[in-house]
């Protein structure tokens, strides 16, 4: 007995001498406590939570029948932090302990003491400080490593530690959510900053070109290795390009070095990694580079946009006819109902249309090469916004930091850089504009709401905007405050249309955050009430102004949108510029499919390419090109609203290559106004198709694995007629027609675009 047992128990303790000197890493990804409610007792390692419930922090607990909840919650946790994290490690000076992301704000507790608040490492005494709850609301997307000296009397090392988070949720999804929680040493390579996401790839000449920065943000570690880059063709998986550099930086140091490719129709994968020479341990980030499929509108004049616009009788009329070509152009417009004139020049029709009716408007734009035609038809009657609108919203960039100036300067850029030609038209300031509120909503003496001194005189902006032949839209919220704290529309409402109405707004987009508190309960009815409230108001005015819903797609919003009266609505929480947002919020747009119709549009959020940041930094989309290129084919293929969010003065080539291709756009504007359904799922493949008013089919095929696919589609499996014509949209290029089964390659995380005629 003795000779079996003695190996065995030998055996069985180097297992556990050697887990534990492995040891690098504590996964905080365990069942947590959990309480909703506030107490600042809740902070201490005594407490006895064993009455909370568990919850899990790898997912919202909205979906963990917390439904709907905002406001204070508690999560806790006991763990033992050995000592054996310090001898494993090499660098033996600090511990972290990583939370994660957490919507929307935190002070975290270690042994009852405060280390941490919203991403920052903190001092006890901060624990009093209850402004953590003020910090931008983007904060819900921002990591948590919080670090701690070795010897810091917060850590019981080899004993047990209970962590304690107090969670604030301003409104929407709340808690710990990403599921990464963990605790480990900090290593060199957490000093060093690989910044490949500085700014974009620049175009030049048949090649692109970036700089990246490496920097030493130690003020004590010296940082030695070497860089190397490596390129991959996304497609074939061929090695394009490699690069290797010996790289010393001293503390505080920052190097560049350049990367330049040739210019290829597909992504290259970069991967930058550097490896420390002492340790041997590696860092790396990847990026793709971007690669431009639209092809140049021709010299001859195109009139692009959707082909049905309308106006309610007697109500302001305001459209540019959108099209590309050389200018000077002139144009013309056949059989105009009685009350429009046109501006030859600008091709800017305005006016009102008194007698209800579909007005059937021949459309010609001339220049030096030649001459376009095409129809309109101009639909007066109750209904509005019958494609989904298209403009530019200033949150997904500046957010509260918007003013007039970068309002005014998006109007004109979209001029100058010709995106009015593609049928763009909305320039909308989101929240920031009115007075703060300071907990109490404030007024002029009449009770009018006033707008704060960056935005001095709404009316002129909104008269300049529209001398571009562009509309004008606004924020506000059906609470006492917005969703910023900003002065909101609550028992104000009829008093603020005509507010906006005097400022020339054409669309305005209604919040919900504050009427939280205002609301009785989360019944139906009272989910309704503050729309209707405001779809009251609207009706008093004399504009017509497209109502954007946004209540993050609260109580199934789509089955009642239209009868609050409203012209569009979100159907989900704030999207933010990362393939995993991108993917939960466009890929579950399915429910709501069949309620998407001329005037009613399902509102999956602003776009996330180009220079985003919610203000006042701004960055380049951490999407890669192929996400870019999926999430602009799937929301014109969801009938999406497709508003901007990027910094307009700042677009580059490949921004505006995925903004101004009038093939992709046209699905979205197409006057049928079906929403796309996904037809086939298969591995990481997922087929969405959309019927179009042509008779044709639209086929979005996305890839949203991680690795490129070779796809054959059966057309039949897929709904379609095969035999038809397929014309890839993106590059605008008509394809052979194949038989029963279409063959593509799809790009990680890309898409293929295509139409299909059927005979
Ligand atoms: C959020 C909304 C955002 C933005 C923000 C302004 O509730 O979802 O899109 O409008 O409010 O405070």
């Amino acid at each position: 007995m003795k000779k079996i047992l003695i190996p065995l128990l030998f055996s069985f303790l180097a297992f556990i001498l050697d887990s534990a000197f492995a040891q690098k890493q504590i996964n905080l990804n365990l069942p947590w406590k959990f309480i909703q409610g506030d107490n600042p007792v809740y902070a201490s390692p005594g407490y006895d939570d064993s009455a909370w419930k568990t919850i899990a922090v790898d997912k919202i607990w909205e979906s963990q029948g917390y439904d709907p909840y905002d406001g204070y919650a508690w999560f806790r946790v006991k763990v033992v932090i050995p000592s054996a994290l310090k001898s494993n490690a090499s660098l033996k000076d600090s511990l972290r302990i990583y939370l994660g992301k957490i919507n929307n704000y935190d002070q975290a507790f270690l042994n009852g003491q405060l280390f941490g608040i919203n991403g920052n490492n903190a001092t006890p005494e901060m624990a009093k400080d209850s402004a953590f709850i003020q910090a931008p609301m983007n904060f819900w997307d921002k990591k948590r490593p919080y670090t701690l000296a070795v010897n810091d009397p917060r850590i019981h090392w080899d004993q047990e530690n209970a962590i304690a988070v107090r969670v604030f949720d301003q409104g929407g999804q709340g808690g710990m959510y990403t599921g990464d929680q963990s605790i480990m040493m900090t290593c060199l390579g957490d000093y060093l900053a690989i910044e490949n996401n500085l700014a974009p790839y620049v175009f030049s000449q048949g090649k692109l070109q970036k700089v990246v920065g490496l920097k030493n943000n130690s003020v004590f570690y010296h940082l030695n290795g070497i860089f190397r880059m490596i390129a991959v063709n996304k497609l074939t998986g061929q090695t394009v390009f490699t690069k290797d550099e010996k790289v010393n930086l001293d503390p505080g140091e920052r190097k560049e070095s350049t990367v330049e490719l040739k210019q290829i129709d597909q992504s290259v994968l970069i991967t930058y990694r550097f490896e420390f020479q002492d340790t041997g341990e590696t860092v790396s980030v990847s990026d793709e580079t971007p690669y431009i499929t639209t092809p140049t509108p021709p010299d001859k004049p195109r009139i692009n946009g959707p082909s049905v616009t309308a106006a309610r009788p007697g109500k302001p009329f305001l459209y540019a006819v959108p099209a590309t070509g050389l200018r000077p152009m002139a144009f013309e417009a056949i059989n105009l109902p009685e009350g429009l004139i046109l501006d030859k020049q600008t091709g800017i029709i305005s006016g009102k249309v008194s007698i209800k009716g579909n007005y059937q408007v021949t459309l010609k734009a001339k220049n030096s090469k030649g001459e376009f035609t095409r129809e309109l038809t101009i639909s007066i009657g109750d209904r509005i916004c019958l494609t989904p609108p298209m403009g530019w919203n200033s949150w997904n960039c500046w957010g509260l930091a918007v003013d007039e100036q970068k309002v005014i300067s998006s109007a004109r850029t979209y001029r100058e850089k010709g995106l009015a030609n593609h049928g763009w038209t909305y320039v909308n300031i989101d929240d920031g504009w009115e007075i703060p509120g300071d907990k109490n909503p404030k007024r002029d003496t009449a009770g009018n709401i006033l707008t704060n001194d960056k935005f001095p005189d709404m009316k002129r902006l909104g008269d300049s905007i529209h001398k571009f032949g562009l509309k004008f839209g606004i924020y506000s919220s059906p609470g006492p405050l917005t969703c910023g704290g900003y002065t909101a529309s609550y028992q104000h409402e009829i008093q603020d249309a005509h507010s906006f109405a005097s400022w020339g707004i054409d669309y305005l987009k209604y919040d919900w955050c504050s009427y939280e508190q205002i609301a009785k309960d989360t019944s139906l009815a009272e989910r309704k009430k503050p729309y209707f409230a405001m779809r009251g108001a609207l009706n008093t005015i004399d504009r017509d102004i497209v109502y954007s819903l946004c209540q993050y797609g609260m109580s199934k919003v789509w089955q009642w949108g239209d009868e609050v009266g409203g012209n569009l609505w979100r159907t989900t929480e704030d999207i933010t510029d990362t393939w995993e947002s991108l993917r939960e919020i466009g890929f579950s747009q399915v429910g709501n499919a069949p309620f998407a119709k001329p005037g009613n549009w399902n509102d999956p959020d602003m776009l996330i390419v180009g220079w985003v940041g919610w203000g006042p930094s701004l960055h380049p989309t951490r999407l890669t090109p192929d996400e870019q290129y999926t999430h602009i084919s799937l929301w014109c293929m969801l009938s999406a609203p497709l508003l901007i969010g990027c910094d307009l003065e700042r677009l580059d080539a490949f921004t505006l290559n995925l903004l101004a291709n009038d093939e992709v756009i046209a699905l979205d504007q197409d006057p049928l106004g079906k929403q796309a359904v996904p037809v086939i799922k298969e591995g990481d493949i997922q087929v969405w198709v959309k019927d179009l008013s042509d008779g044709a089919k639209a086929v979005g095929i996305f890839n949203l694995g991680k690795n490129t696919v070779k796809y054959s589609l059966d057309l039949e499996k897929a709904g379609i007629k095969p035999g038809g014509q397929v014309r890839d949209l993106w590059r605008q290029k008509t394809l052979e027609t194949t038989g029963k089964i279409l063959v593509t390659d799809i790009p990680s995380h890309g898409v293929s675009l295509l139409k299909i005629k059927q005979r």
